[in-house]
């Protein structure tokens, strides 16, 4: 049986003043109805899968089982992390948990904030990765990358990949390269990008965390071990979750494993990490202008107009890549090209406190 597991407790930035600390990326509706976390739950439903186990944080209890209840989703468990501490204590903290209810269970972890239209597709190529999770291998997915992105992890394939689309061996797992290191796996043609998304025994990782990260190992099990139940949730323990490293779990393992695999992935994938994404995943006019809510363009192109205020009519004229998105209590416009610079605003705007 493969368990598939949510992770939901980031506070992505770069899309601000939509996502905020309070109410991140995964749970909006930035591209239809569903938010990406309702998608991702949807996704992750179907023949083979249990129902899925969610980790998230405190805050976003009540979003998470609101949201799932109007998904039709039933949760397997929502596992509440005492404190964000990046992903290597959560994924650990679900091989734990599934290995506790089903020894021989197989973990998928997923992200809650990407878009993958195509859930059939999604599907079969986690059917493909189960060859090398049964021989004991951790299975990523993999991208064809199209320019040298460092927000990015980086998989060196160990050779080309069968047209099957069958799973490949992994020589390297290079997490959030510097740039010039980007520009040159992009360029010599057997790198493809971590999707972000993990296959994998739970017993298998377990032992990797043992082997690769064992303070943090200890810790979580012991949140895992001394977890409360609470109206529905299960609390991980605040005191031996304070002790976990606050590390992802690409650096703590992936970039350390060797039993490791990748699934290249052809259909479509985008992780939203920006404004200009959203403009170029979400729906356009002939002109490339995107315009939602209480929002009219005029005369504009490649542009995306969107208003989150009932009591806010955004109007542009005349603009040319252009973001501009209005909250009721802040407004951003920006270059549509310049949106990874969001981070910045919002680091200047905690500065002013
Ligand atoms: N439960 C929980 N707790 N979830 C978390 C936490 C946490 O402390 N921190 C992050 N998450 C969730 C986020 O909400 C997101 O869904 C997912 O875990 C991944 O975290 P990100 O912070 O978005 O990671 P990233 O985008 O910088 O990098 C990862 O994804 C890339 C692809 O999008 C890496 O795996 C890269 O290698 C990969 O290329
Ligand atoms: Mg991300």
């Amino acid at each position: 049986m493969i368990y598939p597991t949510i992770l939901c407790g980031g506070s992505g930035t770069r899309l601000w003043p939509l996502s905020r600390q309070s109410y991140p990326k995964q749970f909006v509706p930035l591209l239809g109805d569903e938010t990406l976390f309702q998608a991702a739950a949807r996704r992750l439903t179907g023949p083979g899968f249990a129902a899925p186990l969610v980790l998230t944080n405190s805050d976003f209890r009540f979003i998470v089982t609101e949201q799932l209840q109007a998904a039709g989703v039933e949760p397997g468990a929502i596992l509440i992390e005492p404190q964000g501490r990046n992903t290597a204590p959560a994924v650990l903290a679900a091989a734990l948990t599934v290995a506790a209810r089903d020894p021989a269970g197989v973990v998928l972890v997923a992200p809650s904030d990407h878009v993958i239209p195509d859930a059939e597709a999604f599907r079969a190529a986690v059917a493909r990765g189960l060859a090398a999770v049964e021989a004991g291998d951790i299975v990523t997915f993999g991208i064809t990358p199209d320019h040298p992105e460092t927000g990015y992890g980086y998989l060196e394939l160990a050779a080309a990949p069968e047209a099957s689309g069958a799973p490949v061996k992994l020589a390297r797992f290079v997490e959030k390269p510097a740039r010039t290191a980007a520009e040159e796996m992009l360029a010599a043609g057997n790198f493809l990008w971590n999707a972000g998304i993990f296959l994998f025994r739970a017993a298998d990782m377990i032992a990797a965390f043992e082997t690769h990260a064992p303070e943090l190992s200890a810790a979580v099990r012991a949140a895992v071990d001394e977890a409360v139940p609470d109206l529905g949730f299960l609390r991980l323990a605040p005191g031996p979750w304070a002790k976990a490293p606050d590390i992802s779990v690409d650096y703590a393992v992936m970039e350390r494993a060797e039993n490791l695999s990748v699934v290249p992935f052809s259909a479509h994938w985008s992780d939203l990490g920006g404004w200009g994404a959203v403009l170029s995943e979400g729906a356009r006019d002939a002109r490339g202008v995107g315009t939602f809510g209480a929002a009219t363009a005029i005369d504009c192109t490649d542009s995306l107009l969107r208003s989150e205020s009932e009591g806010v009519e955004l109007v542009g004229i005349g603009l040319e890549n252009i973001v501009a998105v209005a909250m009721n209590d802040a407004v951003l416009v920006a270059d549509a090209r310049r949106t990874q610079d969001v981070k910045k605003a919002v680091d200047a705007l905690k500065a002013k406190g």
